[in-house]
């Protein structure tokens, strides 16, 4: 998968969710940028397909049973749709999805995961899955109407590790600052990733070239998914500092970044 190593790190620095916003239409030239990536990403694994609707967010959420807070319309929204059979589809499914989020957010788009329990029946809009396929995430695609001065993304600059666990709950196995700068900055680029009610389930261990990403307790479907999410800040934050490599999902963890020798 093609990564725009200085696009995508910078969108993690500036990316949270966002809930608000305005209901101008997407710029074309974004969007075709962004449906450009989408193609992309869907070629990578044949277990997950996002698509891209041109419709609002409030026409999908009654489909989505639960509560998910006060989104406004939104002029579009992503849907991350994965396959009912594959080793590893919820990984994949948070690392391709997470790879749109901030290919959206590097375009100067407001996102927002929002896990999905989706029924057809209650939705607006026809999501046409495929016989075999499930709805598992939406994100609201738009410019972000919350105000700058006070809001989350202003602390997020005064307090870039707002929210967060330590390092040292993160790498259970202990976090040593001897380890190489791209393992460090691997790993402070997955803290900054999103998870549901920011939980961060994440753990990772470093070793041998390779960072293993873990999932605290039982690995359940969205922690898998989470987990993916980490897995490409990993990846990103690892090649912002240097390192080429390859990521790999099971084997030790639910996936790791090894990094290649030459
Ligand atoms: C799988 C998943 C589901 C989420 N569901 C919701 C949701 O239903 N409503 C919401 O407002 N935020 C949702 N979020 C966003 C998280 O609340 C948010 O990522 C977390 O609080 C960290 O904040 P940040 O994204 O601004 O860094 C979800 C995030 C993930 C990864």
């Amino acid at each position: 998968m093609h990564i725009p190593v200085k696009e995508w790190y910078n969108a993690v620095q500036t990316r949270y969710s966002h809930q608000k916003f305005s209901t101008k239409n997407i710029k074309a030239y974004t969007q075709k940028t962004l449906e450009n990536t989408i193609y992309s990403l869907n070629q990578v694994y044949p277990e997950v397909r996002l698509e891209l609707y041109k419709s609002s967010i409030q026409d999908i959420l009654p489909a989505l049973n639960g509560k998910y807070g006060n989104f406004t319309d939104s002029p579009a929204f992503l849907a991350i749709i994965i396959k009912d059979e594959g080793k590893h589809r919820w990984t994949k499914a948070g690392y391709i999805g997470e790879a749109a989020i901030l290919e959206a957010t590097a375009d100067g788009l407001g996102t927002c995961w929002i896990g999905a329990n989706f029924v057809q029946r209650k939705s607006l809009i026809n999501i046409n899955l495929q016989p075999g396929e499930q709805l598992i995430a939406v994100s609201p695609l738009g410019y972000s109407s919350e105000g700058y001065s006070f809001t989350r993304h202003f602390i997020s600059k005064l307090f870039p590790n707002r929210d967060r666990k330590d390092l040292e709950l993160l790498c259970p196995n202990g976090y040593n600052d001897e380890w190489p700068g791209w393992v460090k900055n691997a790993i402070q680029t997955a803290r900054a990733a999103p998870s549901r009610l920011n939980r961060q389930p994440w753990r990772f261990y470093y070793g041998d070239d390779r960072i293993v990403v873990d999932c605290a307790g039982e690995p359940s479907e969205y922690k898998r998914l989470e987990c993916g999410i980490a897995l490409l800040h990993i990846q990103i934050g690892a090649m912002d500092g240097g390192a080429e490599g390859n990521i790999e999902f099971g084997e030790v963890g639910l996936a790791s970044f090894v990094k290649k020798h030459y």
